[in-house]
């Protein structure tokens, strides 16, 4: 299992504020090398299978349509320690416990709308990478 990639996607609040070119530079200026992106909007059934994990949970019907009420831009990000140094660099889920300077701090609106996602282990990292991009997309 590789440990020097992870799987993010800027949620459809950072594409409709205009977030998209802000937050992919601190991204790329905390290390991070791009080597997957794409502009692309999930269905209702890409979002229930991805968020699965959280079918039971009260919010799990707003995430999804959340989710897939207009494009994101989903990505794979390579660095040392990958999947750690990225949920540092986003923050915490809801922006009101986000450290300052987090991605979260400056973009997120609630914990709802959080902005980005980041995903929590390396193999959920290979998992998501490989659910939004072919093999031919990674570089
Ligand atoms: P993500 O998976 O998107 O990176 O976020 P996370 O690990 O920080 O948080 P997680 O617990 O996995 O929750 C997934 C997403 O569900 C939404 N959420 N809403 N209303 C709520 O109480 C609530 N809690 C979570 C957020 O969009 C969160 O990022
Ligand atoms: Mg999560």
């Amino acid at each position: 299992m590789r440990t020097d990639r992870t799987f993010t996607m800027l949620k459809p609040d950072s594409v409709e504020k205009g977030h998209i070119g802000a937050i992919l530079e601190k991204i790329t200026a905390s290390g991070f090398r791009i080597v997957a992106m794409k502009l692309t909007q999930m269905t209702k059934a890409d979002a229930e299978e991805f968020y699965a994990i959280h079918s039971e949970r009260p919010f799990f019907g707003e995430l999804v349509e959340y989710m897939t009420r207009g494009p994101i831009v989903s990505a794979i990000l390579e660095k040392a320690n990958a999947v750690e140094d990225f949920r540092a660099l986003i923050g915490a889920t809801n922006p009101a416990d986000a450290a300052e300077g987090t991605i979260r701090k400056l973009y997120a609106a609630s914990i709802g709308e959080n902005a980005v996602h980041g995903s929590d282990s390396d193999e959920n990292a290979a998992i998501e990478g490989a659910f939004h991009f072919s093999g031919r997309e990674m570089f």
